[in-house]
C-alpha cells in the first residue's frame, strides 16, 4: 500500500521551501520529511511483519541506496531473520540509469526462504527486471519488493513493488541514501534536486544519459 504524496507542482516554485540552509543552493525543496518517512516506516514494518510471521526470512537490500532505509526498517521488524546485501551500480554520471553491473553477490543460501528485497526507488524498473532473475535462480520460496519511493510514471520494465513507502511524481531526488553522482545520501530527508545541479555535470562530462 503507497501513500501518495500531494505534491503540487506550483509548491515547487517557492524556492528552498524547508530546505536547511547549508542545502539552499542544490535542493530546491524537502519533498518528504525526516517524520513522514519514521511514521511511514514504522506502519510498512508492521505490514510486513504481519505477512512474514512464521517463515525462514532473508532480507536482500541492494547498496548503496538502501542504507538509510534498510537500518530504520530492519529496527522495527521484530522478527527472526538474515540479513544479505547485493551490489547494483549503473554506470553514467547523469539522473538516467546507464549499463548494470553488479559489484556484490549475495553470500546465504536463498533456497526455500522467503525473501524480502529492498531497494531505494522503483524508477524504470531495469534494475529490478535484472536482479529479479537473478535471485530466483537461488530458489527462493518466494520474493515481495519493498522500496521506500516509487516512480510510477517513469516505469519501462513491468515491475511492481509489494510494500512501497511513497509514490512520487517525476522529480530527480535525493537524500536519505539516495544519490546523485554519489552525493547527498546523508540527507536525513528526501529532496528534489535542483535541476542546475544534475544540468552542470550533465555539461560538465557530456553525459548522454542525463535528462534534456
Ligand atoms: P531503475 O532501474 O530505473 O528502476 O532505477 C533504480 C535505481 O536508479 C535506484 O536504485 C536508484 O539508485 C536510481 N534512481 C532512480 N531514480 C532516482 C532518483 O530520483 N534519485 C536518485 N536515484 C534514483
Ligand atoms: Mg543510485
Amino acid at each position: 500500500m503507497s501513500a501518495k504524496l500531494k505534491t503540487q507542482n506550483s509548491k515547487l516554485k517557492t524556492p528552498a521551501r524547508n530546505v536547511p540552509p547549508r542545502w539552499r543552493k542544490e535542493v530546491e525543496r524537502v519533498l518528504i520529511t525526516e517524520g513522514q518517512i519514521a511514521r511511514r516506516i514504522f506502519v510498512m514494518a508492521r505490514e510486513i511483519e504481519r505477512d512474514f510471521r512464521g517463515r525462514e526470512m532473508v532480507v536482500v537490500s541492494l547498496l548503496n541506496g538502501t542504507v538509510m532505509f534498510l537500518a530504520d526498517l530492519m529496527r522495527h521488524l521484530s522478527l527472526p531473520l538474515r540479513l544479505d546485501f547485493m551490489g547494483v551500480s549503473s554506470y553514467g554520471a547523469g539522473t538516467e540509469s546507464g549499463e548494470l553491473v553488479f559489484t556484490k553477490e549475495l553470500r546465504l543460501d536463498m533456497r526455500g526462504r522467503d525473501v524480502l528485497l529492498i531497494d531505494d526507488i522503483l524508477d524504470t524498473g531495469r534494475t529490478m527486471s535484472r536482479v529479479l532473475p537473478k535471485l530466483r535462480a537461488l530458489k527462493p520460496r518466494r520474493i515481495k519488493i519493498c522500496v521506500l519511493l516509487d516512480k510510477p510514471s517513469r516505469r519501462i520494465e513491468n515491475v511492481k513493488a509489494n510494500y512501497i513507502g511513497f509514490e512520487i511524481p517525476d522529480y530527480f531526488v535525493v537524500g536519505y541514501g539516495l544519490d546523485f553522482a554519489e552525493r547527498y545520501r546523508n540527507l536525513p530527508f528526501v529532496g528534489v534536486l535542483h535541476p542546475h545541479v544534475y544540468k552542470q555535470a550533465c555539461r560538465r562530462v557530456n553525459e548522454a544519459f542525463c535528462h534534456k
